[in-house]
């Protein structure tokens, strides 16, 4: 059922554990699917039907807390969230110790290691949250040299997301940097960073769009490293992963063309947002492009789309994503010293489901964010935001 994986770190799952991951990803897709439609409807028909329209999603959110449907729903998604994670883990537990020696032996035949700290401080934001409900979250090491956040990550993603994010999971990456291929070619970049890359998933993309590129990738997490590192190497993607705070970049002043990065700010606290994009600014070249793949703002959205978005800020333990989706993202630029004019937000069709000429037809169409904007279902669009640093201060 799953897309096949191309790397050298893919796993092998039993029948059973096949069986276990396709039944996860069918009960995802039909909560997802079905029962949000039925949820819809049934919000229209039961609360707005005299034209008694919500102003905003909390008040949708009022109004379904006691709602039998809703809840319904919810404690399916709440616990096929959990499921993802047990349809995986077994298969990562059982294999632990080779994928620790394999990933070691691919990193030392590609000459490609991580740069990790002995002294790092995992941000509490990361360390205090079993964020989205994964066991252990993104940073706990289990053994000497692990790797175990990163397979767990990879092998889930296509359980949660049921086979919505591309050969590799890398459509995302694909979608962004194709994006800048196509729509901003006199950038062609030469030093591009990913920010927040988990298993480099969505960074290798930005090597395979500009080979002639020097990319580097960050992350908190060492074991998440550790996996990225060997699964570029593996696809002879030649990445520098580095493991660092995203709101204290060590890297120069004006050393990037483009700062990118995915599924990222959502996991942040406000302040360290603001860390981070005022960080971006100093470490781009004059000219150089922030590119923030994330879900539209709230205010951009309908009071039903801002209250079905916010679910997993509420229920699946990801505490800063509703703080995020309320900031008006152009502001959140412009303090940290992007020029107001050169804000822009788009959302593309996925770049490796459709030929180059759709693509760019797909791009060209309408820029209103609606329930297809980032949504797990058919016509699902990737939302991005960004700004340009000045040419000159
Ligand atoms: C949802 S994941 C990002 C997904 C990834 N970009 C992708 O496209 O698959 C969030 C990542 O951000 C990392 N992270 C969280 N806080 C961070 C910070 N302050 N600096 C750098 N990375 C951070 C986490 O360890 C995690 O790997």
């Amino acid at each position: 059922m799953f897309k096949k994986i191309s790397h050298e770190m893919a796993l092998d799952a039993t029948r059973d554990e096949q069986a276990r991951q396709n039944f996860v990803a069918s009960l995802r897709a039909h909560v997802l699917g079905d029962m949000a439609e039925t949820m819809r409807e049934r919000y229209f028909d039961h609360y707005e039907q005299d034209g008694d329209a919500a102003p905003d999603g909390p008040t949708v959110h009022d109004r379904m807390q006691d709602d039998a449907y809703f809840r319904f729903y919810s404690s399916m998604r709440y616990n096929a969230q959990e499921m993802v994670f047990r349809s995986v883990t077994p298969m990562v537990d059982r294999n632990l110790d080779a994928l620790i020696d394999q990933s070691a032996a691919i990193r030392a035949a590609h000459d490609q290691q991580p740069e990790l700290r002995a002294e790092f401080a995992v941000p509490d934001s990361v360390s205090k949250i079993d964020v989205h409900l994964a066991p252990g979250s993104y940073h706990t090491e289990y053994a000497p040299g692990d790797v175990a956040a990163g397979a767990v990550y990879d092998n889930s993603i296509n359980v949660f997301a049921f086979n919505q994010m591309g050969e590799d999971i890398s459509d995302i990456g694909h979608t962004m940097a194709n994006y800048v291929r196509l729509k901003l070619p006199e950038l062609s970049p030469q030093r591009i960073l990913d920010c927040g890359c988990t298993i480099g998933s969505n960074t290798v993309p930005w090597k395979k769009v500009f080979p002639q590129a020097d990319v580097h990738a960050i992350d908190v997490s060492a074991p998440l490293l550790r996996y990225a590192a060997a699964r570029a190497a593996s696809m002879d993607a030649d990445i520098s992963f580095r493991q660092m705070n995203a709101t204290e970049l060590d890297y120069p002043d004006n050393s990037f063309d483009i700062v990118f990065s995915s599924m990222f700010l959502h996991e942040l606290p406000l302040k360290d947002i603001r860390a981070y994009l005022a960080e971006a600014r100093r470490v781009l070249r004059p000219g150089g492009l922030l590119l923030t793949m994330e879900l539209p703002s709230n205010a951009s959205m309908a009071p039903y789309e801002q209250f079905y978005l916010d679910w997993d800020c509420y229920y699946n333990k990801e505490p800063f994503y509703k703080p995020f989706r309320d900031q008006d993202y152009r502001e959140l630029c412009t303090t940290a010293g992007f020029p107001a004019d050169s804000f822009f937000e788009f959302a593309a069709p996925r770049y490796t489901y459709m030929d180059e000429a759709d693509f760019l037809a797909g791009l060209n169409e309408q820029n209103g964010f609606d329930d297809h904007t980032g949504t797990l279902r058919d016509g699902l669009r990737w939302y991005a935001f960004g700004s340009r640093k000045p040419i000159q201060e």
